[in-house]
């Protein structure tokens, strides 16, 4: 990819998510359970690193040990170095059940010096179909960054070093379905999937560098608990504290944001749903259409 002009937008983003990384403060030994992976899976004696790791018997994975419903759920991590070809890195929130919601972020390994593709999609009542594809602005794989959701009632937003990717609005009065009614728990898992994952499940794993690890830091979550069916928050949302961290439940992106948001559309998006044209043959569905 040609790294033609850095603007100076850029600069002022880096600079930015310097200061969002300062206020996280989150532990995963407090707030996260390794679920599988029989010891590939590790929090740190501190409890503030986790890694993940995947060899050809298995991959592994933690969940919070909340559920949220409408949250800010931040982390940072470094993604499988070198040939990660097959692998797949998750970090999403489901909802249990059979007409299940989901907010996903899914990180596809490739080939040494080869991008890694960021995928994204958002399932409500059991319906997903609606994927974005991207590719990064910096190698995941050199250092920490931060990757973030914001689910509140009137958007779910995708952040990467909190630049906005992705904002999927509410659109229920259109009829387009929404998350706002089941609880769902962060997960994040490390896995194989080489019969799709690398251009299309052309690119297969290779075992010889295994193990593969995923390192994570920082995890933070600002949300409103749900425990035996009621809400931490009242039905306004979280009450504000002092450092302003309740500001996740009414945040949109401003005009600056949506520069932002732009500027990843148009130089790093690989695939969006919305301009499928061979998919949806009668016309992009209807939240494409909408402001
Ligand atoms: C891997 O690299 C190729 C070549 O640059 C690119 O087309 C593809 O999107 C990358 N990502 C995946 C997951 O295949």
């Amino acid at each position: 990819m040609a790294h033609t002009s850095v603007p100076l937008i850029y600069l002022l983003l880096i600079t930015s998510s310097l200061l969002i990384s300062l206020v996280h403060c989150g532990s995963f030994g407090q707030d996260s359970v390794i679920t599988w992976g029989d010891g590939r899976g590790q929090i740190s004696k501190d409890g503030k690193q986790l890694s993940l790791s995947l060899d050809q018997y298995s991959g592994s994975g933690f969940q919070s040990k909340n559920e949220y419903r409408y949250g800010r759920v931040d982390a940072q991590i470094k993604l499988v170095a070198g040939n990660s070809a097959g692998t797949v890195t998750t970090f999403y929130l489901p909802s249990q059940g059979p007409t299940h919601d989901e907010i996903d972020f899914e990180f596809l390994g490739n080939l040494s010096g080869d991008p890694y593709t960021l995928h994204t999609n958002v399932f409500s009542q059991g319906r997903g179909d609606k994927e974005q594809q991207i590719h990064l602005w910096f190698d995941p794989t050199k250092n920490f960054h931060t990757y973030s959701i914001i689910w509140n009632p009137q958007h779910i937003i995708f952040l990467v070093d909190n630049i906005p990717i992705r904002d999927f609005k509410n659109h229920q009065s259109r009829g387009v379905s929404f998350p706002t009614n089941q609880p769902m728990r962060l997960y994040s898992s490390l896995w194989e999937a080489d019969d799709w994952a690398t251009r299309g499940g052309l690119v297969k794993t290779d075992w010889t560098k295994a193990p593969f690890t995923a390192y994570y830091r920082n995890f933070n979550a600002n949300a409103c608990i749900w425990s035996s069916g009621s809400s931490s928050c009242s039905s306004n949302g979280p009450a504000t504290t002092s450092d302003g961290q309740s500001s996740w439940y009414t945040h949109e992106l401003d005009s600056m944001s949506y520069r932002r948001l732009r500027w990843v559309q148009r130089k790093y998006m690989i695939y969006n749903y919305c301009t499928d044209a061979k998919r949806f043959p009668k016309g992009s569905p209807v939240e494409c259409r909408l402001r």
